[in-house]
Order: C-alpha cells, then structure tokens, then sequence
C-alpha cells in the first residue's frame, strides 16, 4: 500500500510501486486533468507538484510519493477563488486546443512559488520544458507577468482570504 496526500486528500493505493505517478493520478484517482504527452519527461503536458516541486508525473513511480504532498491542477484553486496564475490564463486567454494548458499552469504556479518576481528571463528558462503545439508561448509569457505583477499579491493560499489591493489593482 503506498500512502501519500492529493489535493490535501489522503489516498492509499496498492499498485505497482513502479507504476507512473501520472497512472495513478489519471486511472485510479480520476484525476484527469493531468495530461499524458510524450511519457518520456519531453512536453511537460503531465506536470505536477511533489511537495511544492514541479516534476514529470509520466516519469514518476508512484512509490516516491509515499508519505508527500501531491498538487494537481484539480487542486490548485481554493474553493472558488482560483490561483492568480488561472486567472492570469483568463484573462490572456491563453489556452487553444488545451492540451499542454494544466501542465504550463503547474509549471508557471511552480516557478512563481520560487521566484514572485521573475525576470522575463526566469520565465522563459523556467517554462522552457513545456511544450505547446498550439504555440501560444507568447500569451503564456504575458499571463504569467501579470499574474508575477498583480494577481500574485492577492494569493494567501493558507486560508484563502484576499488580501490588500496592490495600487492600482481593481478586484476582477
Ligand atoms: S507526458 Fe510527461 S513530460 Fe510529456
Ligand atoms: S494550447 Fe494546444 S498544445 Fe498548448
């Protein structure tokens, strides 16, 4: 039995510990939002936090989220109140076909956990194992700036509540 928390929710699977994580999560934990691209730690469509950390879930073995904390995009708004960097999608409206779309988001919501105030350097470096066929690249780099300028400073992920408004932020 391997035990490990998704989305804050304990979850006890008796799999093969070598089985991907990415199986885990999409066939016995229905969590499909998570994509399969390449399988082989390529396109960054399958990314997800391990304790905070983006990784490949498609190159994962289930056993080493044994005892972590598991982040899917299912679980990266709070309630109804979605991540600055979901918000951010919105309103660029980035995503085309979709398909890479949650594997850029944990990525960008990874990158920006690091580093809040990411030069447009650290984005690209920090967004460069993510491929988008739909090449929507630029709309992505300009999503996350605004949500690195605006949208983050409004994020208290330990209770959800808003906080000040930046000058010159207005409320969506
Ligand atoms: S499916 Fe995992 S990186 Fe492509
Ligand atoms: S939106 Fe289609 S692959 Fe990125």
């Amino acid at each position: 039995m391997i035990e490990f928390t998704v989305n804050n929710q304990p979850v006890a699977l008796d799999v093969d510990p070598q089985m991907p994580l990415l199986w885990a999560l999409r066939e016995n934990l229905s969590l499909t939002g998570t994509k399969f691209g390449c399988g082989i730690a390529q396109c960054g469509a399958c990314t997800i936090h391990l304790d905070g950390v983006a990784v490949r879930a498609c190159v994962t073995p289930v056993a080493s989220a044994a005892g972590r904390h598991v982040t899917t995009i299912e679980g990266l708004s709070q309630g109804d109140q979605l991540h600055p960097v979901q918000q951010a999608w919105i309103d660029y409206q980035v995503p085309q076909c979709g398909y890479c779309q949650s594997g850029q988001i944990m990525s960008a919501t990874a990158l920006l956990a690091t580093e809040p105030q990411p030069t447009d350097e650290d984005i690209r470096s920090g967004m460069a194992g993510n491929i988008c066929r739909c090449g929507m690249y630029s709309r992505i780099h300009k999503a996350i700036r605004s949500a690195a300028d605006g949208g983050l400073a409004l994020w208290e992920p330990d209770h959800g509540e808003q906080g000040e408004l930046p000058t010159g932020v207005q409320r969506g």
